[in-house]
């Protein structure tokens, strides 16, 4: 028999009500701010990822799950190399959702050369081959949203202040949320900070871990986030972005925190908040939860450079995506449940054979008229319907037996107070509407 897969979940009852109760604040809210949603395919061809994410990260070297269908596996095996396959025949599992909304922006043209900011939000599940442990899956959920064609420091500011908003709707005290803040620089001003942080590890060398001797060369700045508790004490003395900027990311960075600031946001300013994504210029954050011992909750940041990096006409862009296991652990740690009431229903039950195409009927029309209806299928005992319509948290339960069916007549039982009233077949549906109103 075959198991599912570690680091992978299965979504139903509460935890799949949880996962929607999330996705129904996240439309209300981003709504508000004129988001509408997008979804786009969870298979890309690897070149979106390589080209956004960047070739060097952990994301796309280590825990891109690749896609290839059976015939193409057999030719790889034969072959023992992937150099002759086509940029179409080279595929990945999605592991997060900008780089293939941007793609999307780019073929569709959403924003033309002149035209308005597009705001676009999603909600998919994402694939990392990461390794499995609480909150870090697999196959996960993000909420997320890219907003493109928005140079305004006043978008980054506003997205944060919509992610803080999403995350106090969602139930979380705020004075337990951690929102750090950086600017990354741009291309201006970032490839001469890139060459100091290296040599900075090179001079170090002896003091650091070989991945940051090799991540010198190739991404030197995620040596700030080294798994080594060393090395990121060493990096401790490393030059800081925040020293480092253009005179135009300098002022980007100080207008967003003055946004912030007129929206009571609170943040702290983190000089070493690099983020795992290659595509971020100016403004990058992230919110953890004090305790909660799942890390990043949420992040995002802006990423000038992206549409220009997968084909398109330069674009700025600012999104985030929070993680929905994450937030659901997060939240439980501070005693708050995603899940919401389980649902109620009406509940038809009926004394035997004869009076089933009464139920039937019954049922039928309250379900044309709305309401979530539960009847019996296994022909049990009338006692045993009431037990079953209990557990389904039915609040009325409809009866018909024989003396009502003859008479054209059901009895109403309301399931809380266990009073009775018999009412007219023809008023049915009124009548259960009138007692679940
Ligand atoms: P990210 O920081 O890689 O950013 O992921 C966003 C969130 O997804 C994290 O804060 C975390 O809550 C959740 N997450 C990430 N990896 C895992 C995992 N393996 N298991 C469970 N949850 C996870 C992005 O993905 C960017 N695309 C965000 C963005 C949008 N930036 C701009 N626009």
């Amino acid at each position: 028999m075959g198991q599912r897969i570690q680091g992978t979940e299965d979504l139903y009852g509460g935890y799949m009500r949880a996962w929607q109760h999330m996705q129904d604040v996240a439309r209300d809210l981003f709504g508000a701010y004129g988001f509408d949603m997008i979804e786009t395919p969870a298979i890309e061809q690897v070149d979106t990822f390589v080209h956004g994410i960047g070739e060097s990260t952990d994301v796309v070297r280590k825990e891109m799950f690749r896609v290839f269908s059976g015939a193409l596996m057999d030719r790889l095996l034969e072959s023992g190399s992937e150099s002759g396959l086509k940029a179409k025949q080279r595929m990945a599992m999605r592991p997060e959702g900008t780089a293939g909304v941007v793609r999307a922006a780019v073929e569709g043209n959403f924003v033309p050369q002149g035209g308005a900011p597009v705001k676009l939000w999603y909600a998919e599940p994402m694939f990392r081959g990461e390794r499995p442990q609480k909150g870090r899956l697999r196959q996960f959920h993000q909420v997320g949203v890219e907003w493109l064609g928005a140079p305004d420091p006043a978008a980054d500011a506003e997205c944060i202040i919509m992610l803080m908003e999403f995350y106090k709707r969602l139930g979380f005290d705020p004075s337990k949320l951690k929102l750090s803040i950086n600017s990354m620089g741009d291309a201006n001003c970032r490839p001469a900070y890139r060459d100091k942080v290296r040599q900075f590890i090179l001079d170090h060398a002896d003091e650091m871990c070989e991945d940051c001797i090799e991540r010198a060369e190739i991404n030197p700045l995620r040596s700030f986030d080294c798994k080594n508790d060393h090395c990121r004490e060493v990096m401790k003395a490393a030059p800081l972005v925040t020293d480092n900027l253009c005179d135009d990311c300098r002022d980007h960075y100080a207008k967003v925190k003055q946004y912030l600031d007129a929206a009571g946001v609170s943040y702290v300013e983190d000089p070493t908040l690099v983020r795992g994504l290659d595509y971020y210029t100016r403004t990058v954050f992230e919110v953890e939860v004090e305790g909660a011992g799942v890390g990043a909750i949420g992040g995002g940041g802006r990423y000038d450079g992206l549409m220009e990096l997968e084909g398109g006409k330069p674009t700025p862009g600012i999104g985030f995506a929070v993680g929905f296991e994450r937030i659901a652990l997060a939240l439980a740690s501070q005693g708050v449940s995603l899940e919401g009431a389980e649902p109620s229903c009406v509940y038809v039950a009926c004394t035997g054979a004869d009076e089933r195409s009464a139920a039937f009927d019954a049922t039928l029309a309250l379900r044309r008229a709305g309401i979530r209806t539960e009847a019996d299928y296994q022909g049990r005992s009338l006692k045993s319907q009431f037990k079953q319509a209990d557990k389904l948290h039915a609040r009325v339960c409809v009866v018909l037996g024989s003396d009502e069916v003859a008479a054209g007549v059901a009895t109403l039982r309301d399931m809380s107070t266990h009073e009775q009233v018999q009412v007219p077949i023809g008023e049915l549906v009124e009548r259960v509407q009138a007692l679940l109103a």
